[in-house]
């Protein structure tokens, strides 16, 4: 049987060699380890993935080589045994060596004396303070280490939204993210539905952040059968808020929509009759319809499995358009440590013209007088408003729009800028977004 460190390696390897995504992998590779493993096989690795830039720099301290230069395999056991010493206190100091020592040792026995003295010498030295830098280091270079984030975010982010809410965004990305639930009454009144969901064990808190938004009050509710059979979504509360922008019409174009989060708001919120919900990854696509299908709306979304940069759609026909775009991801660190890791700011630039094509496909689709609401869950101006300003520039026929913030949630409210962009930093309770409306000029309004 594996065991549960041997496990966190495997998986801690495939996400840095293979760029694969922790949380998939944990859902799969967690079913062979006994139930009472899980929960520490999951913190040891979001741990090592959160923390990854802080635990290197304490490796280094006590390697005469380079950290870069081992095998991934004793790279990734080191900083899980790290991680284990350093930042779990839960762990006894002496399960934490010996049982990562033996999970490499099924690899390699040269390679478990390197890590045994690695990890013995942290265990005499004991644990770091979290300020490890000497005085006088760059305050952003110390921040970028304590919060483990590469230097080049943090410098943006802080030019961005400024010292105070950078660092706290940093902080929150270390969060364990609550689970947020949509609610689809269906014109039944919500506390009917809080009552139901009480009755079947789901306790949660209703969020400020949107009508439906349900945070539910233990994380592990997240494999509650009612959420486990995609009856009842899981939608960050954030991106619940995000469909509050969308302007209510008979049929709504969803141009980039699995898996389903925001089109099942739009359909729970009556934002739409119908949605065209388009998505060009096929194994994306039908998890979408799966979802639909559980959620019992299968029948009023027409999926379109297309490249939403050439929407199979008449031009001009639809009043009202979301574009979710696929972006960097970087609100969503909280959830997917492992981008801080491989994003580079060079990487921003071709997904700018990929959002930048879709939002004109976007626009093209849309009818005169509708609007378009652009949504990444990015926080980067060249994946925002550079792709409006690049946008806007080639056409005339469409212009940012500044909404009035009467009936929009108070957080979303708040995250209105004076150029009408929303920027939601990440927070304790959400994700962040960037979102802006866009209004199509012409006369049918
Ligand atoms: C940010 S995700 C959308 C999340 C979704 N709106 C939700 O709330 O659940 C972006 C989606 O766009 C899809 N996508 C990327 N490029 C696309 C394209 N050219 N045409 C259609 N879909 C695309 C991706 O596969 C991904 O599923």
């Amino acid at each position: 049987m594996t065991s549960l460190r041997s496990l966190a390696v495997e998986i801690l390897v495939r996400v840095e060699r293979d760029r694969a995504f922790a949380a998939p992998l944990l859902a799969a590779r967690e079913g062979s380890l006994a139930p009472r493993d899980r929960p520490l096989l999951r913190t040891i690795v979001r741990s090592v993935l959160r923390n990854r830039s802080l635990l290197d720099h304490v490796l280094s301290r006590s390697l005469d080589r380079p950290l870069e230069g081992l095998d991934p395999d004793v790279r990734n056991a080191l900083r899980a045994g790290a991680a284990q010493l350093l930042l779990l206190d839960r762990i006894p100091a002496h399960a934490a060596v010996g049982e990562t020592v033996e999970a490499i040792r099924e690899r390699s026995a040269r390679a478990a004396g390197l890590v045994n003295a690695v990890l013995r010498r942290l265990t005499r030295e004991g644990k770091p303070p979290r300020a490890i830098l000497p005085p006088g280091t760059d305050p952003i270079v110390r921040l970028a280490l304590e919060t483990s984030h590469p230097e080049w975010l943090v410098r943006r982010w802080i030019a961005d939204l400024g010292s105070e809410a950078a660092g706290a965004a940093l902080r929150d990305d270390d969060a364990d993210a609550p689970v947020d639930v949509l609610l689809d009454p269906r014109g039944e009144d919500v506390d009917s539905v809080l009552e139901r969901l009480r009755g079947e064990g789901l306790e949660g808190t209703p969020s400020p952040w949107a009508p439906l938004a349900l945070t539910l009050s233990s994380p592990a509710a997240g494999s509650h059968p009612a959420i486990a059979s995609g009856r009842l979504a899981v939608v960050d509360v954030a991106a619940q808020a995000m469909c509050e922008l969308v302007e209510a019409a008979d049929v709504v174009v969803d141009l980039a929509a699995a898996p389903g989060g925001k089109t099942r708001t739009l359909l729970a919120r009556s934002k739409a009759r119908r949605v065209v919900a388009l998505e060009r990854n096929p194994t994306r696509s039908r998890r979408l319809a799966a979802g639909l299908l559980a959620s019992g709306r299968r029948n009023e979304v027409l999926v379109v499995r297309a490249d939403s940069s050439r929407p199979p759609l008449p031009r001009g026909a639809f009043r009202s358009v979301l574009l979710d775009a696929p972006c960097s991801g970087t609100g969503t660190l909280r959830k997917n440590p492992e981008i801080r890791w491989r994003l580079s700011p060079d990487d921003l630039p071709g997904l700018a013209r990929v959002q930048c094509a879709l939002l004109h496909a976007a626009l093209d689709v849309c009818a005169p007088g509708g609007s378009v609401v652009y949504v990444t869950c990015s926080l980067e101006p060249e994946e925002n408003e550079g792709v409006v300003a690049a946008v806007l520039s080639a056409r005339a026929d469409a212009a940012v729009e500044r909404p009035g913030g009467d009936g929009l949630p108070a957080p979303l409210r708040s995250a209105l800028r004076p150029d009408g962009f929303f920027r939601v930093p990440p927070g304790p309770s959400n994700d962040g977004f960037s979102a802006v409306v866009l209004r199509k000029g012409g006369e049918s309004r």
